[in-house]
């Protein structure tokens, strides 16, 4: 079984990458909606949180685990590999590297939270390529809010989603890409704004098949006997049935 975690229902973008390559595996996700966002709190609580649900993963017999927010990620994931050593982390990479090295107006944007915008993974990964690409930050300010509360078109999700990204475009970016894992939910959005001279990346494909590789490695079977998604949510009925929506429409 393959143990999966986000704040709330922003990993769910990462699971359906995941079972596009292994579809025959059980999947134990945890949404952490009791605490959404993870955007704005100290990396001290979000390993509290982490640790919390990895306990909890284990426990369901999860045999790897995919941090599946960028946040998380930056705030927890060092801690999760010292503290359990015993079982693989695999955490999301801000997808700077293929944005660098395809633009051709030498700009390159990245729309995350602040957790990780202000984290060194972020910051080490940037300090690589600012030499020679431009790149341009902006927090999707309520974007996890409006994916959370499943707008995900409309003009209030365009209104929102320009706010912040509209800077970008205005110096002139032409990759963009998704530093959190409730972003790829409004990439309609994103895209009809941008139009289409501008890529938008999603790191989530890279993670999925990254999370294959180090199955092989670890003798972690593709496929289990049992199958399909189980669902617990740490927030209110109405945020796990929202969740569980979505599960039930994407499978
Ligand atoms: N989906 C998460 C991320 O990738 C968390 C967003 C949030 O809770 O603020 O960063």
């Amino acid at each position: 079984m393959i143990g999966i975690f986000d704040s709330g229902s922003g990993g769910l973008s990462v699971l359906w990458e995941i079972r596009k390559l292994l579809p025959e595996q059980a999947y134990s996700y945890y949404a952490d909606n009791a605490f959404c966002p993870y955007g704005e709190k100290t990396p001290a609580f979000i390993q509290e949180r982490a640790r919390h649900i990895t306990d909890y993963l284990l426990g369901r017999g999860a045999q790897i685990i995919v941090v599946a927010c960028n946040t998380a990620t930056t705030a927890a994931i060092s801690t999760l590999r010292s503290e359990y050593s015993h079982i693989r982390f695999i955490g999301m990479e801000p997808a700077v590297k293929p944005a660098a090295l395809n633009t051709r107006t030498g700009v390159i944007g990245v729309l995350a939270t602040a957790g990780t915008l202000n984290g060194s993974k972020y910051l080490t990964t940037k300090g690589i390529y600012e030499d020679n690409v431009k790149i341009v930050e902006q927090v999707g300010q309520g974007f996890v809010e409006l994916v959370e509360r499943g707008v995900l078109d409309g003009p209030e999700a365009e209104e929102t989603v320009g706010r912040s990204l509209q800077p970008l475009l205005d110096v002139n970016a032409d990759r963009i890409v998704l530093g959190c894992t409730h972003y790829p939910f409004l990439r309609p959005v994103i895209e009809k704004i941008a139009g289409p001279a501008v890529e938008i990346i999603d790191p989530a494909p890279a993670v999925a098949r990254h999370l294959v590789e180090v199955m092989r490695e670890e003798g972690i079977p593709f496929r289990t006997e049992r199958t399909g998604i189980e669902l617990t949510s740490s927030g209110d009925p109405a945020s796990a049935e929202r969740i569980l929506q979505m599960i039930q429409y994407h499978a």
